[in-house]
């Protein structure tokens, strides 16, 4: 089969001919559809994450077509239209994954390839209204995303809340599931342009974090929030602490700008404040995320799809952070 190798670190993806994985018991084999890229697989290629073992096929989102179960049980599976889990040993308690936690796509084989081999358990129907492309970029986005809103930030239908950073995969489908929650949902960008789309899609307001006081016309513009979803913290960190309400919850899921170096402590105590880190998501939360893309019909936005040899111009533009939506890398057989 095809597939996408990174052969060793700060290399380019390529196409590559490997071997269909074998399947034991417990594990299905998926033909692959369409696969989406994720921030983490541009750290990944840069090294900014441990235990990679070389050479290794990327990818954490799929979506495609059982072909193969190797359990009586799972037969019946195939011929059906699946996305993938991409949370792998999260573990029986629902507040923290399990030490042996992992990522689909590191250390294991990812979804960069015509085939994959997964455990039946971490397979979830594709939903119905959706394309391949559109089903592919949901799992680590729209987890993340899932519980960082609800289960972490615990925004209430009514509630004013701002997601930073709207062009991002996590973030568009934090804006998505926030609106469809009934909370008035308010952004910044690095871009005018992604503002406009982000409001077209039904967010009341927002600014561009390149100017210099841009929490402050939030606060004007809002008034204040009662969530945030924040995944760039670096110094901008002390701001949303600025224009959280009183009793208000920021959760963070990333940080693309580093470690917070300002800030006063004592504007988050005065104000009990809850600061909450969240990452991706349980079990029970995937199949809860996906029932809600189901119930509210939710479309993910997908800013591109590139053909399987062109891995390495995708992720390029990935890193120059251009895209509004996910970047989707359509495999054919
Ligand atoms: N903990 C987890 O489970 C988890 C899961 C997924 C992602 N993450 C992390 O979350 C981050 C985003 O991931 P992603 O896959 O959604 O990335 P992505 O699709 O590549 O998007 C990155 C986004 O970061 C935003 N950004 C850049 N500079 C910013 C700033 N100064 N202030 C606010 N936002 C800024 C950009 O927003 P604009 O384009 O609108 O300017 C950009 O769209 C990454 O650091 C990633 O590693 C963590």
């Amino acid at each position: 089969m095809k597939a996408i190798l990174l052969e060793s670190l700060h290399q380019p993806l390529q196409v590559k001919s490997v071997q269909v994985p074998e399947i034991s018991s417990g594990e299905v084999l998926v033909r692959i559809h369409a696969a989406a890229f994720n921030h983490r697989d541009l750290w990944i290629q840069k090294g900014q994450y441990a235990g990679i073992i070389f050479p290794m096929i990327p990818g954490a989102d799929g979506c495609g077509v059982v072909e193969k179960a190797a359990s009586t049980d799972d037969k019946k599976w195939i011929g059906k239209e699946v996305i993938i889990n991409p949370s792998i040993n999260w573990g029986g308690n629902p507040k923290v994954q399990a030490t042996d936690y992992v990522i689909l796509g590191l250390p294991h084989h990812g979804t960069f390839a015509q085939y994959l081999k997964i455990e039946s358990r971490l397979l979830c129907e594709k939903p119905a209204h959706l394309s391949f492309v559109e089903a592919a970029s949901i799992p680590l986005a729209g987890l993340t995303a899932f519980r960082v809103l609800f289960t972490r930030a615990r925004v209430q239908h009514g509630e004013k809340v701002l997601i930073t950073g709207a062009g991002g995969g996590v973030a568009l489908f934090a804006i998505q599931f926030a609106i469809a929650a009934g909370c008035e949902v308010y952004i910044t960008s690095g871009s005018d342009e992604k503002i406009a789309k982000a409001v077209s899609l039904g967010a009341k307001g927002g600014v561009n974090y390149k100017k210099e006081n841009w929490h402050k016309e939030l606060q004007q513009q809002s008034g204040g929030f009662d969530a945030i979803v924040d995944s760039a913290c670096g110094d901008n960190f002390a701001k949303l602490v600025d224009i959280a309400k009183p009793a208000g919850r920021i959760a963070f899921y990333g940080a693309t700008l580093g470690a917070f170096n300002s800030g006063v402590p004592a504007k988050i105590f005065w104000k009990q404040l809850d600061i909450l880190g969240s990452t991706m998501g349980n079990d029970v939360e995937f199949c809860e995320m996906v029932n809600f893309i189901i119930r509210h019909q939710i479309k993910p936005v997908v800013d591109s799809v590139w053909d399987l040899d062109k891995a390495q111009q995708a992720i390029e533009y990935l890193s120059k952070g251009e895209q509004f939506g996910k970047i989707v890398l359509s495999i054919r057989l």
